[in-house]
């Protein structure tokens, strides 16, 4: 039988921040709101493009993991906030990382891309199509935030997470995996005026990131908590042996209101929304790799993940380290 080992992992964490503060001084908000309402205190700008935050992500992922570009066999960019949309930008960074005989493509499930994209490869490499891969989230949200508007601006921020996986007959990688789409009310999180589509947006209007706040709370606590019990029948574990739930980082109050459904314990759960706000495809790619650089990942930990995004994509997974 083979496996998708994780072999290498890292980020791409840009150096500018916006505090909360800062931001109260060019929009009607302030600490107490933000802190207490999403537990956000600060997020990173970029001034890189989003090709060049999955390049440096994946960079290190490569470094750790003791490869090299020329080893890849596919390289998935998970992102709604591509570079380019024609070329993709998956093929700018597998150019970037010396990946020229790996296939590259872009995945976009918005907030859920990551864990999209790691069951895509993590697939491939089962059935045997390939051997390795980078799978790297990044995004430039704050590209598109307006930044007049307070309830859009204080949620988002830019960066990248990436992991490699390599063909192996350990039991570990991806174990149990669910994604889906509710896409009946795919308009209540959507960018305007970003896309093709005429009859609904203007290429010289505003994008703006709109969302219906409330509703999506209670879908995303309650998707994600159902994603995980699945995952959880389907790799016939229970609750208990989760060593670690590494969530979708958009609103410390749902990832709460996860664990409290899952019933897990505090020193299990990964969150750093505190310093980066919600990076979309990035924020589950990017805790991973901080859970592991504090010690809360080990080998052989059982992680659960999961997410939920615009589409309105969900999924959850399990992973042994
Ligand atoms: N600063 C100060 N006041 C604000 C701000 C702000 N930044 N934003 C909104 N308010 C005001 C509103 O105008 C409203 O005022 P009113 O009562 O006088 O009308 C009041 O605060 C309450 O607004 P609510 O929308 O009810 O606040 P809520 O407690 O629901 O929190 C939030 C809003 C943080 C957006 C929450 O609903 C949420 O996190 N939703 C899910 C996350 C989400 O939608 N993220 C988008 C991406 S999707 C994803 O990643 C899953």
């Amino acid at each position: 039988m083979i496996y998708a080992k994780i072999t290498g992992w890292g980020k791409c964490i840009p150096p500018a921040k916006i505090s909360n503060d800062e931001l109260s001084q060019i929009v009607d908000t302030n600490d107490e709101w933000i802190s207490s309402r999403t537990g956000i205190k600060e997020r990173r700008v970029s001034h890189a493009s989003t090709a060049d935050l999955a390049t440096v992500a994946s960079k290190h992922a490569l470094a750790c993991a003791g490869l090299t570009g020329e080893d890849i066999d596919l390289v998935l960019l998970a992102t709604c906030t591509p570079s380019t949309m024609v070329a993709n930008t998956a093929s700018l960074v597998q150019k970037n990382i010396g990946a020229t005989g790996a296939a590259a493509c872009d995945t976009n499930a918005a907030c859920s891309g990551f864990l999209y994209a790691l069951q895509n490869a993590t697939a491939q490499i089962k059935a045997g199509m390939i051997k390795r891969a980078v799978v790297v989230a990044a995004e430039r949200m704050t590209w598109y935030v307006n930044w007049a508007k307070r309830d859009s601006a204080v949620l988002f921020g830019d960066g990248a997470g990436a992991v490699v996986l390599e063909a192996s007959e350990e039991p570990c990688g991806l174990l149990g995996t669910k994604t889906g789409c509710d896409s009946g009310d795919r308009d209540i999180l959507h960018i305007a005026n970003y896309g093709t589509d005429m009859n609904k947006y203007q290429p010289t209007g505003p994008s703006d990131l709109l969302f219906e706040g409330r509703e999506i709370f209670k879908r995303a606590v309650k998707g994600m908590s159902e994603a995980c019990d699945d995952v959880l029948a389907q790799a016939n574990l229970r609750l208990g042996d989760i060593d670690v739930l590494v969530p979708h980082q958009a609103n410390l109050r749902i990832i709460q209101a996860i664990q409290q459904r899952l019933d897990i314990q505090d020193d299990k759960v990964m969150v750093n929304i505190d310093k980066y706000g919600n990076t979309s495809a990035a924020t589950i790619a990017i805790a991973l790799c901080e859970a592991v650089e504090n010690g809360l990942i080990k080998p052989n930990s059982n992680i659960m993940s999961a997410a939920f995004g615009a589409g309105l994509t969900w999924a959850a997974s399990y992973i042994k380290w």
